[in-house]
């Protein structure tokens, strides 16, 4: 475990099996070995030089769901490095079936626990963002410890950005937007790069979901910080 390690952790997800259609799998199976990175813990961190055969700016992603906004994004910068990490089957075969379709080059897949990709396989200060795009809110109060968004996990995150680098948050449950925002205002290596909530920047596309919920009158709230120079 590196140093950074906060050792054993709370899970911010439930893995629900099953309901991978046939065409996710065949993607799996077909794909992964060109496009997905086999978490190990035991293997020392990642060279993003290796792995995309290039030196160029590298955004992780945490949490990606079934992939969509990640490939519009990739497609949008592709002079930068994607690395998209979630645990769930179907998304993983959906976003690899959409990097054939669109022919990236700039996208690797992780099918593991970001947390504990963090701790072992991400360079510390080799990140020029992270994305986190409506992580799973965890409503009720009891379970409000699984939520991702705390300190010592944005703290940590923190360590893993070059200077410069940037978290990008979003969300549609305004009670965790509150907190989210204040858990990133409470971290001295971080800067708001504005103030409170940001304007939902050109690059992050709006999702059904959110378009739906927009015409609802639900708000969504976009949180941009980054980290200064010391
Ligand atoms: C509510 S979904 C949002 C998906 C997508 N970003 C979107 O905007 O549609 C949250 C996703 O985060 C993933 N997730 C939650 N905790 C995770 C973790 N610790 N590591 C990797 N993925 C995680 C879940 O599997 C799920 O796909």
């Amino acid at each position: 475990m590196s140093h950074l390690s906060i050792g054993q952790h709370i899970r911010s997800y439930v893995l629900r099996q099953g309901r991978l259609s046939a065409g996710q799998q065949r993607a799996i199976d077909q794909w992964f070995p060109k496009w997905g990175i086999v978490f190990a813990n035991d293997k020392g961190t990642l060279s993003f030089n290796e792995i995309f055969q290039r030196t160029a700016p590298t955004v992780l992603e945490i949490g990606f769901g079934m992939g969509e906004p990640t490939i519009k994004i990739a497609k949008t910068f592709p002079d930068k490095n994607f690395i998209a990490i979630d645990v769930h089957g179907p998304g993983i075969g959906n976003i690899l079936k959409l990097i054939e379709q669109e022919e990236l080059t700039n996208v690797r897949v992780i099918r593991h626990d970001a947390v504990e990709v963090l701790n072992h396989f991400i360079p510390p200060h080799s990140l020029a963002g992270v994305h986190i795009f409506f992580p799973d809110p965890w409503p009720k109060a009891r379970h409000h410890k699984r939520r991702l968004i705390q300190k010592p996990f944005i703290d940590k995150l923190t360590e893993y950005l070059e200077e410069g680098g940037y978290i990008h948050l979003a969300t549609d449950w305004q009670e965790y937007a509150e907190q989210m925002l204040d858990v990133l205002s409470q971290c001295d290596k971080l800067k708001n790069t504005t103030t409170g909530y940001s304007d939902r920047p050109d690059y992050r596309p709006l999702t059904k979901f959110e378009n739906r919920g927009l015409k609802l009158g639900h708000g969504v709230w976009d949180i941009i910080f980054r980290k200064e120079s010391q």
